[in-house]
């Protein structure tokens, strides 16, 4: 298991070093760390909290800050999700099937779970290759206590980051594999979130992102239409592929079930 460098929120160039123990999730971690500047975060619990400030957060994203969605999240809604969204039987093993043939983790390879809520992909890729390691970020500590919860009843060693996508405490090039579920609909900046992704990467890593996208039928669209005011958005596939290109990312494969869209990013 490698242990990653954080890079300081406050300081661009300062290094944070996190102790291995951190992704032990058997037992129970609580302390500092902090880069050369003096500038300090908490881990309480496993769970390193490197928000500075708290921004403004959307209806869609509020909600995931709550107990009660975090604790309910993967057991009640996301095991079923795909089947629905897709309008055919999918379940939960296939999705991480697909995941782990696509990142396709190596030992001793480094891997990223943006906006991970209960880190169900950070949890498949470790489990398919023991020795890698894995970091799941998100800026709900809910849902980092609930990842918490699941990546310790499943003996799945994790480093749990409380950070802002927007702005990832990682340097460029750190790993060789970033993965995104659900996350890419309910994000305030897209495009900024993506730039980061491409930057964190290593050169030929690989970018696995699930996303829905613009429903076909006029019911679907109705729906839709009304889940974009709290904050949630859709794109078609073209528009989807736009964005990823912008960002400086190329398709490798994709795979589009019902609205549910997978998609193999290499950095260009
Ligand atoms: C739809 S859930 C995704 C769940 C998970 N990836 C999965 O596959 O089950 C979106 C998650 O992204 C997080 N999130 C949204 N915007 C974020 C941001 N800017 N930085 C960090 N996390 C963010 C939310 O807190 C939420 O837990």
């Amino acid at each position: 298991m490698k242990k990653p460098n954080l890079r300081s929120p406050l300081y661009d160039g300062e290094k944070i070093s996190i102790p291995a123990e951190v992704s032990d999730l058997s037992k129970p971690f609580s302390g500092t760390i902090c880069s050369s500047k003096g500038d300090e975060y908490p881990i309480k619990n496993n769970i390193a909290d490197l928000i500075t400030e708290e921004k403004h957060y959307t209806l869609a994203q509020s909600t995931n800050h709550w107990n009660l969605t975090a604790s309910v999240y993967e057991d009640l809604w996301r095991v079923r999700s795909l089947s629905l969204l897709t309008g055919e039987p999918f379940p939960i093993e296939k999705e991480k099937e697909l995941l782990n043939k696509w990142v396709h983790p190596k030992p001793n390879g480094i891997y990223l779970d943006v906006g991970c809520s209960t880190a169900l992909y950070a949890r498949s890729l470790k489990k398919a290759e023991p020795e890698s390691t894995h970091i799941a970020l998100d800026f709900s500590h809910a849902m980092l206590e609930e990842a918490r919860l699941k990546a310790e009843a499943d003996q799945t060693d994790l480093f749990l980051i409380r950070a802002d996508a927007r702005e990832l405490p990682f340097f460029a090039g750190t790993f060789d594999g970033v993965v995104m579920g659900g996350t890419l609909n309910e994000l305030s900046d897209e495009l900024k979130v993506l730039y980061e992704c491409r930057r964190v990467l290593k050169k030929g890593g690989v970018f696995f992102v699930m996303h829905l996208v613009q429903a076909g039928s006029w019911y679907g669209r109705v729906l839709q239409n009304s889940a974009e005011w709290s904050g949630i958005k859709f794109w078609t596939p073209e528009q989807s592929n736009d964005l990823f290109q912008r960002a400086g990312f190329e398709v490798e494969e994709q795979l589009i079930k019902g609205i549910v869209c997978f998609t193999k990013l290499r950095p260009v």
